[in-house]
């Protein structure tokens, strides 16, 4: 199946390996015509499920972005892959990869790595390249960010970004003004992403550049709550962690509200889980074929607190094609601690409140002589001493310790004071909630859901049963000969129903039939065909994809019905009358 549809994907456009030209390029795949079309109705959809429905905004940031960025986000250091090299032919491979593909083992990821060198020795894995010995190698940590040079020389490193968080993250000063400093707010951002994958496969599935689409929900922790109710009756198949490490673990099915009560889920992640289902639905993915699967703790990501992937199964193999992470206030507590901006949100209360504040101000004309070089510090540990422990100055000399010694001070030569102030905020750093859809994988799961073989009167056909709403050819509009007119009408036909916003293909060469089994293996859900009846009542022939049934209708009438067709507002059957295919 899976070679069959990446044939597919080939022959009708929409996708194929990049400069093929060249011998091809492991990693990059070039969407045809089709592809661009059905990634780009897709991305519109996910836009206005996770955006516009829920009130977030979309910002676009470089693709490439200074070294310092991912020093803080924590990439620089941790986000590796694990490596093994052939001794023999030289080929990489992923070790964790390997691990999978020959044991029972199936989150290797989450394996420490000694772990993993023993795992291939015990084993015997062998090069899948040359078939070679592995044991012994080792296997090393991989770092999958590209890196570049922004500029001439090498002084200003930086990197093509691994997701499209960061650039979101990086601005969030900036961001926060936008949205006046009140939380929650969330942005998204849809863009293309790199990662220097050691073995990239399954075509679209496994890349080194590919396309996200990320909401960073910003929260407040102690204070916002998701709007549950939307979504609380969404039923949600679930594979927690503690499901996956037990022998006979299993799917629990939950629905949204019973997954937050229960415990299950937590209450961000849980709403967009029930987003997130209902999205995939809407765009053709087979729900029978599709679970909510919860990291296991050695396999989160650095920066993440709880994640669980939406999957889908292809081909036999389950594959994630959507992360949901609970990041907490990691990303921005990160970049707060290294750049020169404050990452925190000023919360105003409704009413001023008076706080106690201890408080010191130390003598330095005491503390200078009596500590030398180290009296500034043992002025900060007091500090810090008064605002954690305000009893330790009830007696009359107050001990701090400073670089593993300590200091006996008078409390009276700290000028330490309980002050009355008034507060009338906090600084909050907001936590983060962030679906990260994989738009490839989403496309690759669309199409392979998508892919039937079945047979009209006899005849083999394959064909693409895509959802209206993404289906890149909406309309296959024919005339049943190119000739006495039935042209000229087809094409006015294909010219009004463009400019009424439908995608339109137009077809006039080879038989009726062989252009019909063309849409269908394009996945067009309508065609339209005009005939020598079309001269005298102006009325066409639609036919529907799937049931291959086919109406009369006026021509006139033609784009609103497509509309509601696409739409969803009328079904076909509910069209007066079909008759079989011909
Ligand atoms: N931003 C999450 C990811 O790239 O996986």
């Amino acid at each position: 199946m899976s070679r069959d549809l990446v044939e597919l994907a080939k022959r009708r456009g929409y996708f194929f390996q990049s400069a093929g030209a060249y011998g091809g390029v492991s990693g990059f795949y070039t969407y045809g015509p089709e592809g661009a079309t059905l990634k780009q109705n897709v991305e519109d959809a996910w836009r206005e499920r996770f955006q516009v429905r829920e009130g977030h905004r979309e910002i676009d940031a470089p693709t490439v972005l200074p070294e310092p960025v991912f020093e803080a986000s924590g990439h620089l250091d941790g986000f590796d892959d694990m490596l093994v090299e052939c001794p023999e032919c030289g080929e990489s491979h992923r070790a964790d990869h390997l691990v999978e593909d020959n044991t029972e083992i199936e989150e290797a990821e989450s394996i420490p790595i000694p772990e993993v060198e023993t795992l291939i020795a015990d084993h015997d894995l062998r090069c899948p390249n040359c078939d070679a010995e592995l044991a012994g190698q080792s296997v090393e940590e991989f770092n999958l960010m590209f890196e570049t040079n922004i500029g001439p020389g090498s002084s200003s490193p930086g990197y093509l970004r691994p997701e499209t968080a960061q650039g979101i993250f990086v601005e969030f000063p900036q961001l926060a003004e936008y949205a006046r400093n009140q939380l929650p707010f969330g942005i998204t951002q849809i863009g293309k992403a790199y990662r220097n994958e050691i073995s990239p496969r399954k075509s679209i599935i496994r890349v080194r550049e590919f396309t996200q689409a990320e909401l960073e929900h910003f929260v407040d922790p102690e204070a916002d709550e998701p709007p549950l109710d939307r979504v609380a009756d969404v039923e949600l198949t679930l594979y927690p962690a503690d499901e996956q490490e037990r022998e006979d673990g299993e799917y629990l099915t939950k629905t949204v509200r019973e997954a937050v009560d229960e415990g299950i889920v937590h209450e961000w992640i849980a709403y967009y889980l029930g987003v997130g289902k209902q999205w995939y639905e809407s765009i053709g993915v087979d729900m029978d074929r599709f679970r909510f699967r919860q990291h296991l703790p050695g396999e989160l990501a650095h920066y993440s607190a709880d994640c669980w992937d939406a999957e889908s199964e292809v081909d036999g193999d389950w594959i994630e094609i959507s992360g949901y992470s609970y990041r907490s206030d990691y990303d921005l507590s990160k970049h707060d601690d290294h750049s020169d901006d404050d990452f925190t949100v000023f919360k105003q209360y409704d009413e001023p409140t008076v706080v106690e504040r201890a408080t010191v101000d130390p003598d330095m004309s005491y503390l200078g002589p009596e500590f030398g070089g180290a009296a500034g510090d043992v002025a900060d540990a007091l500090e810090t001493l008064a605002e954690r422990d305000r009893t330790a100055f009830d007696a009359e000399t107050v001990t701090v310790e400073v670089d593993g010694e300590t200091h006996a001070i008078p409390v009276e030569k700290t000028g330490f004071s309980v002050d009355e102030i008034k507060e009338t905020g906090e600084h909050v750093l907001p936590h983060v909630v962030e679906p990260s859809i994989g738009v490839d994988r989403v496309i690759y799961t669309v199409l392979d859901h998508a892919y039937e073989e079945d047979e009209i009167e006899g005849e083999a056909r394959t064909r693409l049963a895509l959802e209206p709403e993404v289906a890149p050819t909406f309309v296959g509009v024919f005339p049943l000969m190119d000739k006495d007119g039935m042209g000229e009408t087809a094409r006015e036909v294909t010219a009004d129903l463009r400019a009424a916003g439908f995608d339109v293909t137009y077809d006039d060469s080879g038989n009726i039939g062989r252009r019909y089994r063309r849409q269908d293996e394009v996945g067009t859900p309508f065609c339209v065909t005009v005939d020598y009846d079309s001269l005298d009542d102006d009325t066409v022939t639609l036919r529907e994809r799937d049931s291959t049934e086919q109406v009369r209708v006026a021509v006139d009438d033609l784009p609103d019905l497509l509309a509601d067709l696409r739409s969803g507002d009328l079904a076909f059957g509910e069209l007066d009358a079909p008759t079989p295919d011909q």
